[in-house]
């Protein structure tokens, strides 16, 4: 069984789907601890209402990243946290908080990596007039979004979208796929080899194909 330790800085409704997946028993694993570096985030309301321990660490409080990595990987050991769940985690962490957790730390982004990495990111496919985004979990590495990917989906965007309503499309499947790539690496599925994720026993069937405007428009 899995241990999740989830780091988030806002709405905490990738939390939601996760603690939902732990609960459902479609996770072999449970949330551990909940950290967030805003006090005040909806997510730590969410974490209470199931009982889940929390944690606030505001960044601000210390010199340097590194002395607040150290204290984010001391409440995680604290938890014996053995999976970093990113969500909605506003914080780039730093090259030794990697190192205590080797291909162990997860991340969600609104966008079809690699495109589309860093902030601001529904806007910004919007504005460039792409016809299909969508979300992508990833392992975390150096760079910013950069990491070997696990899971992707995708979404059609349209012309006249603003950004509330391809933001409220690609969070519906954010919340199916961050629970499934966490299913995953609680079953011992996820082989990493360079970029590339290999998921063993994974079926090729079933994968639609998504078309946007569609072939009979
Ligand atoms: C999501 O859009 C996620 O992809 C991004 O931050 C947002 C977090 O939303 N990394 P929530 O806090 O899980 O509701």
């Amino acid at each position: 069984m899995v241990r999740i330790g989830v780091l988030v800085s806002g709405s905490g409704s990738n939390l939601q789907s996760i603690m939902d997946a732990c609960e459902r028993g479609e996770i072999d694993g449970t949330v551990a601890v909940v950290i967030s570096n805003d006090p005040d985030a909806y997510a730590l309301t969410r974490a209470r209402s199931k009982s889940v321990p929390v944690a606030s660490i505001p960044h601000r409080d210390y010199p340097d990243r590194e002395s607040f990595d150290r204290e984010l990987v001391r409440v995680l050991h604290e938890y014996q946290a053995d999976l970093v769940a990113l969500a909605g985690f506003m914080r780039v962490l730093t090259p030794w908080f990697l190192q205590q957790f080797p291909a162990r730390v997860i991340n969600i982004h609104p966008a079809l990596l690699p495109s589309f990495p860093g902030l601001h990111v529904r806007q910004k496919a919007i504005d460039h007039g792409v016809r299909i985004s969508g979300c992508t979990v990833h392992f975390v590495d150096a760079g910013v979004d950069t990491g070997p990917i696990i899971i992707q989906a995708a979404v059609p965007v349209y012309p006249e979208d603003t950004e509330e309503e391809l933001k409220d499309r690609i969070l519906a499947l954010e919340h199916r796929i961050y629970p499934k790539a966490i299913s995953l690496f609680a079953q011992g599925r996820l082989r990493v080899e360079g970029r590339k994720v290999f998921i063993r026993g994974m079926s090729r069937d079933g994968t639609p194909c998504l078309v946007n405007p569609p072939l009979d428009v």
